[in-house]
């Protein structure tokens, strides 16, 4: 599995923890920044994430922020992009059963690693459910 990170200063800190524990599960990680926390514009980091996902190159993308929402709704702009905050395991299953998420979103501000890691897992080891009327569902976002 192939995934894509990024974050702005609001993130970098928890971003790192997440590579560390996507390393050592043996999963490809490709980090687009930030690099440092310092102050920066997380739309752009967001913009880099999606870019990999609708491009194939990586699998799923993980957004952190202060909040998980400006990243969201960053990549949410994106035509293909489905990214969903979430901050309970609960959410994580359901919208990849569901929603077909293929970014996560995460706040540092909100969750601490602990928590944040295992959404992270859960996010990653779901499957689409695949069924018809979720594909119905997910198909008319197209119209919208
Ligand atoms: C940065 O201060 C903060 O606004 C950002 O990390 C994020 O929470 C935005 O949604």
């Amino acid at each position: 599995m192939k995934i894509a990170i990024g974050s702005d200063h609001g993130g970098y800190l928890l971003k790192q923890e997440v590579i560390e524990h996507l390393k050592k599960r043996k999963i490809e990680v490709t980090d687009v920044g930030c690099d440092v926390p310092i102050s920066c514009d997380y739309p752009v980091y967001a913009r880099k994430v999606t870019d990999l996902v609708l491009g194939k190159e990586v699998d799923l993308g993980i957004l952190v922020c202060g909040t998980g929402i400006g990243m969201s709704m960053a990549a949410n702009k994106e035509k293909g992009i489905r990214a969903a905050v979430c901050h309970d395991n609960f959410s994580a299953k359901a919208t990849r059963e569901h929603n077909d998420a293929n970014v996560l979103c995460m706040g540092a501000r909100v969750v601490g690693p602990g928590l944040a890691l295992m959404i992270v897992d859960t996010f990653l080891d779901t499957e689409f459910s695949g069924d018809e009327r979720h594909i119905r569902r997910l198909s008319m976002f197209s119209d919208l």
